[in-house]
C-alpha cells in the first residue's frame, strides 16, 4: 500500500500493540509457543494475527495458514506460529477485545 492510500487512517505498528508494562495476549501466545526464531518477521505474523482474530475470532487452522502464508519467514517453518495463532485466538478472546 502506498502511504497516500493511508491518508486519514489509523496505522498500527508493533510498537503500539502492547500496552506499557504488558505484552498483548498474541505477543503472549507467540513466546509461550517458542514461534520467534530470529525475530525479523515476528512483527508483520503478529500484526497479521491481530487483524485476523479482529475479523475471524475463532479461525480454522487452514485460515491461520493462509494468513501466515503473507509473511516470510526463513526460521520457523511456521509449525509453531500457527499454534501460536490459534492458542491466541483460544486463550484470551475477552482480553483482545479489551485492549480496543
Ligand atoms: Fe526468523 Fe521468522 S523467525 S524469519
Amino acid at each position: 500500500m502506498f502511504a497516500a492510500q493511508a491518508d486519514g487512517r489509523t496505522v498500527l505498528t508493533i510498537e503500539g500493540v502492547a500496552a506499557l508494562d504488558q505484552l498483548d495476549p498474541i505477543q503472549e501466545a507467540f513466546l509461550d509457543h517458542g514461534a520467534v526464531q530470529c525475530g525479523y518477521c515476528t512483527p508483520a505474523m503478529i500484526l497479521c494475527t491481530k487483524a485476523l482474530l479482529e475479523r475471524s475470532p475463532n479461525p480454522s487452522e487452514a485460515e491461520v495458514r493462509e494468513m501466515l502464508s503473507g509473511v516470510l519467514c526463513r526460521c520457523t517453518g511456521y509449525k509453531k506460529p500457527v499454534e501460536a495463532v490459534l492458542a491466541a485466538a483460544k486463550a484470551a478472546p475477552a482480553a483482545r477485545r479489551a485492549k480496543r
